[in-house]
């Protein structure tokens, strides 16, 4: 069986997979379902594609603590503190967390669950946070890149992406990272360099730095 774990997708909580089975289907059920909902609610509430975020700010204003009229409220706890959205349904997570919380260091590529530049941390998982809503994360626990350092060391696997040389435009770094430390945490998934390659298989470096990048994840071994 392969223990091609993230694929850069994983799940979000709750959803049943084997062990060592990519989440992919499950997490793409659940998201065109949502999708589907959302798309209902923002139709039958006026709130278009992209107007959580709006620069022209004719999003229909709050009305006392409530949200704007077609915005949904979430809460989350994100790189260890609570944060308090309000966002359209159709929203991805990944927009919010890049627009709305400013944490930038996640990046989108190809906005379709396909390269892994914007994975994050959801629940102790690694998810694709392009494929995910917003406002699926209502109590979710959330780490981005911004989240790995702690008192202002870098985590083990950024000093070794350091050491190991093991970027060159730096696009994907961020999902890759998330992705090594989910790896490396994870049980069921080999240390061998083939198990890591699989397991990392979702996460797309254009660069070709591949071979760094597994050299940085091995030397973070029993580091994290
Ligand atoms: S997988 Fe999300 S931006 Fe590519
Ligand atoms: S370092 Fe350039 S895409 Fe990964």
């Amino acid at each position: 069986m392969s223990n091609r774990e993230p694929r850069g997708t994983a799940s979000d909580a709750g959803e049943a997979t084997r062990p060592g089975q990519p989440k992919h289907s499950a997490s793409r059920r659940r998201f065109m379902k949502t999708v589907g909902m959302s798309s209902i609610a923002a139709a039958t509430s006026g709130a278009g594609i992209g107007q959580a975020f709006a620069d022209d700010g004719q999003a229909p204003a709050a009305t006392g603590d409530a949200p704007a009229a077609g915005k949904t409220r979430v809460k989350f706890k994100i790189n260890g503190q609570m944060k308090q959205i309000d966002v359209a349904p159709n929203v991805i997570l990944l927009d919010a967390i890049r627009d709305e919380l400013q944490l930038t260091g996640t990046k989108k590529g190809c906005d379709h669950g396909q390269c892994g530049a914007c994975n994050v941390h959801v629940n102790g998982t690694v998810i694709n946070s392009c494929l995910s809503l917003a406002v699926m994360h209502d109590g979710d626990e959330i780490t981005t890149v911004e989240g790995l350092s702690e008192n202002g060391e870098l985590h083990p696997i950024q000093q070794a992406f350091l050491d190991e040389d093991a970027y060159q435009c730096g696009y994907c770094t961020a999902g890759q990272m998330m992705t090594a430390t989910y790896v490396l945490n994870s049980s069921h998934i080999g240390d061998s360099d083939d198990a890591v390659r699989e397991a990392m298989s979702g996460n797309i470096c254009r660069c070709g730095a591949y071979k760094n990048i597994l050299a940085a994840v091995q030397s973070t071994r029993g580091k994290v």
